[in-house]
């Protein structure tokens, strides 16, 4: 390497000596960007004697220190035992579209924690000061223990803890900012890479946590995020439909909690509100509808009551058309070619529309039952029961079987007031205040579910 050039891939981070027109590693064009190498530190050689081997049976175990916001949602996405919240010395990745909200999260999140004292440093390269004051005013929010850095470069923030006694960190967002150490400018793959390194290195060092905002496009496709991904303790996304209210806070990968929790929040012109019983929000009020169906579904550890509508209608030209909005249309053509085969109805020549009713997206065998239900209830024209909710996986001859936490799903389905749920046979549960109908296959479930 003599010129002390490399080049690297700013859709996966792959580095090489030569340039080429598309990167070897994952087959992305014009994708490779020049680096300047750094020399090695002169790799001088380390004994044995110096290094400090330890015994793992020797480590002692360190009570995992959290902080809590006081935004239930969020801490609990942040994960935990008792103590839901934030890992002392943790870097947190939260990652959305543009303008789904993480900043106005990150804002309530740092006034919440600057009611109780602590201080917290946002560094925002996103937006000028009086843009920050604005959205804080509008926000409401206690905001005394907020200290602002609208300069870019991270190295900035070592000189303001010299000074300031700092809790925690927000950066808004990684590709704004830079590590001043090298040339590239904000955003490239490099700058992103040794910024977050210099913001890791910070974390560890002074026992703090850290949190970087990082955009993705609608494809998720910008580099940044995805290779940032690997070097960070906790990965969340931030979701939602942009014409939905709601929004969803998910883990994608947790060091110190369990993975596919989520937070879910509203949008309104005050900000984002918790919204603490998801499964009350997810439902239309009223009795069942023809083509209507409820289930639950497990988020995380978190069981949620979702509504699922389908609508039959006949195919106009040839080919028949399926939709299948916040569910996986894969699997709704199976279903389909399962509810087709074993009861006999002629979808063939019909469109199917589904939807997922308040945005929400989700896509669980236990859903099956009810994609199905929606279909039989729009197709034969008959209302499901009254007070019902159904789950359970749909197998390709029609027979139906057992889902993963039962007793969580019918507890909630219990706690809401339901008057009958149907569930796979075998599932073993008993209620004083719900029928729980037991079904093996489809022909059964027909008969049971729909009110004839
Ligand atoms: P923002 O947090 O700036 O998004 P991001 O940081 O992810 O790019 O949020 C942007 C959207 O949120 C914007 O369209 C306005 C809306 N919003 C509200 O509806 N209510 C509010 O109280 C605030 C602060 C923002
Ligand atoms: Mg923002």
């Amino acid at each position: 390497m003599a010129n002390n050039l490399i080049y690297i891939c700013e859709q996966c981070g792959n580095e090489q000596t030569k340039w080429s027109g598309k990167c070897p590693a994952c087959g992305a064009w014009n994708s490779l960007s020049e680096m300047k190498f750094n020399k090695a530190k002169g790799s001088k050689r380390v004994k044995l004697e110096e290094a400090s081997l330890k015994k793992l049976d020797s480590i002692k175990e360190m009570p995992m220190l959290r902080i809590q916001t006081g935004i239930s949602e969020f801490d609990r996405v942040m994960g935990g035992e008792k103590n839901k919240g934030i890992v002392l010395g943790s870097v947190t990745l939260i990652s959305g579209e543009p303008g789904i909200g993480k900043s106005t999260l990150i804002l309530q999140v740092l006034s919440s924690l600057s009611k109780r004292g602590l201080k917290c440093l946002y560094l925002s390269g996103e937006e000028s000061e009086q843009q920050i004051k604005l959205r804080a005013d509008r926000l409401g929010g206690e905001t005394g223990n907020i200290f602002l850095l609208t300069e870019t470069d991270v190295l900035l923030i070592d000189k303001v803890l010299a000074k300031e006694k700092i809790d925690l960190i927000v950066i808004d967002s990684i590709q704004t900012v830079e590590n001043s150490n090298f040339e590239n400018s904000a955003g490239s793959i490099t700058q992103i890479k040794e910024s977050a390194s210099h913001l890791i290195k910070i974390a560890k060092t002074n026992n703090m946590p850290v949190f970087i905002v990082g955009h993705i496009t609608k494809e998720g496709s910008i580099a940044g995020p995805k290779i940032l991904e690997h070097l960070v303790d906790t990965v969340l996304y931030f979701e939602g439909e942009r014409f939905h209210a709601f929004r969803i806070l998910r883990t994608t990968k947790n060091r110190f909690g369990a993975v596919s929790e989520i937070g879910i929040f509203e949008m309104t012109d005050k900000g984002l509100l918790e919204i603490k019983n998801p499964s009350e929000v997810f439902l239309s009020k009223g009795s069942p509808q023809i083509g209507s169906a409820v289930t639950v579904v497990m988020e995380g550890t978190r069981p949620m009551l979702a509504e699922i509508q389908t609508l039959i209608t006949k195919t106009n030209f040839g080919y028949p058309k399926r939709t299948a909005g916040g569910y996986d249309l894969n699997r709704l053509q199976i279903l389909i070619a399962v509810l087709s085969r074993n009861l006999r109805i002629p979808l063939g020549t019909l469109d199917v529309y589904l939807n997922i009713v308040g945005g929400l997206k989700a896509k669980e065998p236990a859903m099956d039952l009810a994609v199905c239900l929606s279909i039989i209830s729009s197709y034969r024209k008959a209302k499901p029961k009254e007070g019902m909710v159904v789950f359970g996986e749909v197998g390709l001859l029609g027979e139906i079987r057992k889902v993963s936490r039962s007793q969580e799903r019918l507890k909630e389905i219990e706690k809401l007031g339901f008057k009958r749920c149907v569930v796979p046979v075998g599932v073993d549960y008993k209620s004083d205040t719900m029928e729980i109908i037991r079904v093996s296959n489809l022909e059964e479930f027909e008969r049971k579910a729909l009110d004839k």
